[in-house]
């Protein structure tokens, strides 16, 4: 049954943290977990990703469109067995809706048929959905090389606007410390205290995204770029284009929040793992 309601499908963004958070226990897992079931209680259609591994080059974006199973990029620190049966397949219906919203706002796109699939994709949607794989159609929007802020928010205003059914979902990344990882395989390990720009752009990251609401969620994640701990806290741009995106998705005039921060985590040292909701589910 599809549950209607009178306000849009909330947006996410989905912080995966280091690729441990597949295999542990974590409060962002049980939330991504909590966001499947009420999903598919509530009827969505699908999910739209921006994910923060895949940018290509050019001034061009590219739709995952692979007609068959994707293969998985393999990733560290967690069991195979955790990861590599999960089916994950690609709706080549749904990227070619994407991609035609996305031309139709002069945005160049194309589908890429062949594309691997990286761990921030396959770990939320393990969590989602549990080992049987994503019940609901999915399909990823990459980055390119430009990391334009008034682009990839076109994107998500483009994109999400007339596919609110859907959800969308983005990622975070703090600079780390591996240390923990690589000695002890222990993520959560926190035995000093995340730096003074980890802590700082946390803050300010969490009160742009949670205080505004509208188009002026829009300006918040923009503005951010510009905040002097912007580039500490992302030595590159890819994983905060998505928080452009799901701005960009859910700022419309229509948008009124509220926009809140229901789960987080701290990973190596420096890792603030901050789940987002853009909206509510009633
Ligand atoms: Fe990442």
């Amino acid at each position: 049954m599809t549950v209607t309601t009178s306000h849009p499908t909330p947006c996410f963004f989905f912080s995966h943290g280091s690729t441990m958070m597949l295999g542990e226990d974590s409060k962002p897992g049980r939330f991504w977990e909590s966001v499947g079931v009420e999903a598919k209680r509530r009827g969505v259609k699908g999910i739209v990703f921006m994910g923060a591994h895949w940018e290509v080059t050019g001034d061009a974006f590219e739709v995952a469109s692979n007609p068959t199973e994707p293969m998985k990029q393999p990733i560290g620190a967690v069991e195979a067995k955790k990861y590599v049966n999960l089916p994950c397949p690609i709706d080549p219906d749904l990227a070619a809706r994407v991609r035609d919203l996305m031309v139709a706002k002069g945005i160049k796109t194309k589908l890429n048929p062949n594309i691997m699939l990286v761990h921030d994709i396959y770990m939320v949607l393990r969590w989602m959905f549990g080992s049987n794989g994503p019940t609901l159609p999915f399909t990823v929007i990459s980055s390119n090389a430009y990391y334009d802020p008034w682009t990839v928010v076109d994107i998500g205003s483009a994109v999400l606007t007339p596919l609110r059914d859907f959800l969308t979902r983005s990622h975070n990344l703090y600079w780390n410390k591996w240390s923990n990882i690589v000695f002890y395989k222990d993520n959560f390990a926190q035995q000093e205290p995340a730096a003074e720009f980890a802590v700082d752009f946390r803050n300010v990251a969490h009160d742009a995204l949670t205080q505004n609401t509208g188009p002026a969620l829009r300006a918040a994640a923009m503005r951010l770029m510009r905040h002097p701990q912007y580039r500490d806290a992302h030595a590159t741009d890819d994983h905060f284009a998505p928080v452009l995106f799901v701005a960009g998705a859910a700022g419309g005039q229509d948008d009124k929040g509220p926009n809140t921060a229901p789960a987080e985590c701290w990973e190596l040292i420096n890792m603030a793992n901050t789940q987002f909701q853009f909206g509510e589910w009633e």
